[in-house]
């Protein structure tokens, strides 16, 4: 996969931060920081040549929107997902969580178009909704396919934190949830590996969007820098960072800013994205 500049994924999250200040400093479900997000994203998605979608539903009183973005071309019986949340919670501008994995997506999907790759497995990308008011948005989407269109999806991506200032380096385990798959965690343990990065498996469960996917029999995998988690002695050994501090000290917090974000972890998760990307749609 390409290295993604991540001063392109900086530049992202400085518009989203941006778009928090200026809408009552959130882009929260039910909140006009959201849409707001949601129709920047669609704007670059759409001038790269991405067939997008704007998918609406109801929760707690409140529209909220998924967006999906389709790359034209590939085998749609064989169709490689990957997403994130787009939604903050209502504290604060949701910066690392998560405008790094949205931000992080977005500039994969534009070196889609930028590289000339074409996949031969159908791509497609996602930005859910309602994350933070459980899971809402993807269960949705998951929801609201056929059981034919269900079994079309060969794999699903998730990605949501993987800037957090005192960085961790998980994985997420295929053994730890239901649908885990092997195949995609040594797909990202492996572009860690070709840098010289070490991971841990991580068992994510239920607590993001690739849930949904899961529960429907759908191979899922993902990484994630960690949230409230404490760093251990022997993680800052292996990582750098502050041992006996969490990932993330600023996770569901107003400080959740644009300078709550680690730029290596961003660009080594970015870059991550991309090479299982390639890897897999190829
Ligand atoms: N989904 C959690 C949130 O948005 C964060 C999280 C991501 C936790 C991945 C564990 C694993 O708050
Ligand atoms: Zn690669
Ligand atoms: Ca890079
Ligand atoms: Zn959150
Ligand atoms: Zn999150």
């Amino acid at each position: 996969g390409p290295d993604i500049p991540v001063s392109a994924v900086q530049a992202d999250l400085g518009r989203l931060q941006s778009i928090a200040t200026a809408n009552g400093g959130n882009r929260a479900h039910g909140r006009p920081g959201y849409l707001a997000s949601v129709n920047w994203v669609k704007s670059k998605l759409d001038a790269a040549g991405f067939t997008t979608r704007v998918q609406s539903f109801t929760s707690s009183g409140a529209t909220g929107y998924n967006l999906i973005a389709d790359w034209p071309g590939g085998d749609l019986n064989n169709v490689v997902m990957a997403g994130g949340h787009l939604d903050s919670v209502s504290a604060g501008p949701g910066i690392n969580d998560n405008g790094t994995g949205s931000a992080g997506l977005l500039e994969v999907a534009l070196a889609v178009r930028s590289s000339g790759f074409q996949p031969t497995k159908h791509l497609r990308f996602a930005w859910w909704g309602a994350e933070e008011l459980g899971l809402v948005g993807s269960t949705y989407y998951v929801n609201s396919l056929s059981t034919t269109d269900r079994s079309r999806i060969d794999a699903y991506l998730n990605f949501d934190m993987i800037g957090s200032p005192n960085p961790g380096y998980f994985v997420y385990s295929a053994s730890g949830q239901p649908s885990g798959s092997l195949a995609l965690q040594q797909t990202l343990q492996g572009y860690f590996g070709s840098i010289g990065v070490p991971t841990e498996l991580t068992s994510v469960g239920g607590r993001s969007d690739h849930a949904a996917f899961a529960r429907a029999g759908i191979p899922v995998g993902g990484t994630f820098t960690g949230a409230e988690g404490i760093k251990t002695s022997a993680q800052a050994q292996k990582w750098g960072g502050s041992a006996g501090v969490a990932f993330d000290r600023c996770y569901h917090r107003s400080c959740d800013t644009s300078s709550n974000v680690n730029a290596t972890a961003l660009d080594r998760n970015t870059d991550a994205i991309a090479h299982a990307v390639w890897t897999l749609a190829a």
